[in-house]
Formats: C-alpha cells, sequence, structure tokens
C-alpha cells in the first residue's frame, strides 16, 4: 500500500476504480464509482497516467476524452465485458442501413467499445449510462428523433417503459439483424444483455419481501423489467450507494447487482440490513487485483507500459470523444 502510494506521486499517476471492483483496490483507488462518474472524474485530473481499475470499455473512455500527455493504462487488458462484445461497428452500419430512416439516432451505452461510440458520435449520436440513459433519450424524443439504443436490451427496455413508450413503440433488433418491422416504431432495441444482472427474477424479490415486509428493493437497470418493475427502486451503481447511504438506521434492503459491491455496502452500512437478491459476480471486474495493479506501477517506473497501455485506434478518437461529450454537456445541461 505505502509502496504503491509513493509511485503514485513519484510518477503522477490516478487510479479510478468501479464499484464492483474488490475491496483492495477500492482501497488503492483515488476515486471510486459508476461509469459515468469515473469517466468525468478522469476528465479532471492532470496526472501523467490513469491506472484504471475497471473493465475494457471504461478505461477506453478515459483514454477517448484524456490530454494529449496522459497516458491511460489497465492492470489486465483483457478484463473485457460480455455485454461490450454483443455488437461491432460492421452490424450497427448494416442495421442503419436496413432501418434507412435520416430520424434515426443512434444511443449506445457507455457498456460498448470505441468503434460503436465513434459511429454514434458520427450519426449526431450520444453515449448513455444507466445513471442518464432516461434523460439522454428524452432529450432526442423530445426533437422527434427515433432512438435505437445499443448494446443493453433491459436498460433500453428499462429505459422506453420510463419515458412511456408503449410495446407497440419498440421494437427489438436480434443479433442477427432480424427483427419485425413497425411503422410505428419510436424505439429500436439491440438484443444484449449483461450475464451478471440477467439472472435475477422476481421470484428472489418475492422471497424476501416474504421474509421482510418492510424490505426496500433496489437493482441495477440492467436487470429484467419485470425485476424492475417489482423493484422500489433502479439505479447506476452510485445511485445505488447514494441511496443506502441516505436510507435510515435499521433499513432493510435487497440489493440486485454485482456482488463484490453488495458486500461493500453490507459492510459499510453495518446499521442497515442488506441482503444481494442473488450472489452474481463480475469475473472480468475481478481479474484486476493488488498484484497486476502493483506490476502496472512497475512498468510505468520501469517505462515498459505497452503491455498495460490502452490504445483507441485515431479514427475512433474524435467522433467517439463527440459522442461522449454530448452525454456529458446533456446531463450537465450545459
Ligand atoms: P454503472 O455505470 O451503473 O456503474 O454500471 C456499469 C456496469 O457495467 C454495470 O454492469
Ligand atoms: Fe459487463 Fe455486466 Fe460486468 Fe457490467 S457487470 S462490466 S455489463 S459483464
Amino acid at each position: 500500500m505505502q509502496e504503491i502510494n509513493k509511485m503514485k506521486e513519484k510518477y503522477k499517476i490516478t487510479i479510478p476504480a468501479h464499484h464492483y471492483e474488490s475491496d483492495e483496490i477500492v482501497e488503492l483507488a483515488d476515486f471510486v464509482g459508476d461509469s459515468y462518474k469515473l469517466a468525468v472524474e478522469c476528465t479532471k485530473t492532470d496526472s501523467n497516467y490513469i491506472v484504471f481499475c475497471g473493465v475494457k470499455f471504461m478505461a477506453e473512455g478515459a483514454k477517448i476524452l484524456a490530454q494529449e500527455h496522459q497516458k491511460v493504462l489497465s492492470p489486465d487488458l483483457t478484463a473485457g465485458c460480455p455485454m461490450a462484445d454483443m455488437i461491432d461497428a460492421n452490424q450497427l452500419q448494416q442495421i442503419f442501413q436496413k432501418l434507412n430512416d435520416p430520424n434515426l439516432v443512434p444511443i449506445v451505452y457507455m457498456n460498448s467499445y470505441a468503434d460503436i461510440k465513434a459511429f454514434s458520435g458520427n450519426h449526431g449520436g450520444a453515449v448513455c449510462t444507466s445513471s442518464n440513459a432516461a434523460k439522454i433519450c428524452k432529450y432526442y424524443q423530445d426533437q422527434g428523433k427515433k432512438i435505437f439504443f445499443a448494446p443493453d436490451y433491459n436498460l433500453g427496455r428499462n429505459t422506453a417503459n420510463k419515458l412511456g413508450l408503449t410495446d407497440t413503440e419498440i421494437v427489438k433488433i436480434n443479433q442477427d439483424l432480424t427483427f419485425t418491422p413497425n411503422k410505428n416504431a419510436k424505439m429500436y432495441i439491440w438484443d444484449g444483455y449483461c450475464h451478471v444482472h440477467k439472472i435475477f427474477a422476481v421470484e428472489q424479490i418475492k422471497t424476501l419481501r416474504k421474509k421482510y415486509p418492510e424490505i426496500n428493493i433496489i437493482v441495477h437497470p440492467e436487470s429484467a423489467p419485470k425485476v424492475v418493475a417489482m423493484s422500489d427502486f433502479a439505479g447506476s451503481t452510485q445511485q445505488i450507494l447514494q441511496a443506502i447511504q441516505e436510507s435510515s438506521t435499521g433499513s432493510i434492503w435487497g440489493i440486485g447487482t454485482e456482488i463484490h459491491f453488495v458486500e461493500r455496502l453490507a459492510k459499510q452500512n453495518p446499521d442497515k440490513q442488506i441482503f444481494p437478491l442473488l450472489p452474481s459476480s463480475c469475473y472480468n471486474m475481478t481479474k484486476i487485483n493488488e498484484a497486476k495493479l502493483t506490476r502496472t506501477l512497475q512498468a510505468i517506473e520501469n517505462g515498459h507500459i505497452s503491455q498495460y497501455e490502452v490504445k483507441v485506434d485515431s479514427q475512433y478518437i474524435e467522433p467517439a470523444k463527440a459522442a461522449l461529450q454530448k452525454m456529458i454537456e446533456i446531463v450537465e445541461e450545459k
């Protein structure tokens, strides 16, 4: 720990960490957050190195927004996200050609790679995260646009529900590019999913409610719409943290999101009873550990960072940055 802190100071290194990381990583981090908070906080640092403790699409986001002199590193570049892998730019291009609608705008979830974000930026769209998907989609809906949302179906569907769209106004786009055409469509949603959140089910909520009638249920919006409908609240990891922190002593919570985060919330709030809906783990987040973080910092010290450096194809940087900045502009109402 001391060694890591010394190196951080000496080489001007910032360590952001996502809420799903283990306690050992969170304790070493300069700041912890959901994917929106992490992206914004990284833009506020002037350090030479950002060693991002999270999955690759998050580190890529930091790289896209980074200043010229900043290098972004990941302690394990294989820490990916199966959901982000569920769409590529070629599929996106093809589906836009197929739909052939100049009024269609791509809103892409942060959980996607630079080529997808760049496509969004090149087509007048924006990135969104789980904390702001409704605000971003509403911004375009108010301009009379139709929305193409990717890659998470559940987040897209939960957002459409929040905006009051009906079943007949929503079209699911299958990963083989097939869909049922509908002239009333206002939102097209790609059929991707997160394996960590997909396993939450209404039965788990029913069981908890039966045992603890006064329980509050809070879930991440990557959970199924049925699960969200049965919950008291759905929000990003940062919003979940805030809800628990602001809740009264003695309150009881059932939480539907990644288990490392739920366990930390339980430890940090001993005056409340906190239960996971199910212990569901993101194995990609757990690839980042203290030993790998130490090796990454040693690589900075030795000047051999290539194994850890997050690189983004230069053709994607500007349009992906435009889509990320558009999100920040809409959220911060600048
Ligand atoms: P948050 O932005 O809510 O932290 O979500 C990121 C994520 O990957 C959830 O699976
Ligand atoms: Fe991807 Fe799900 Fe892990 Fe989030 S929790 S990084 S969406 S696999």
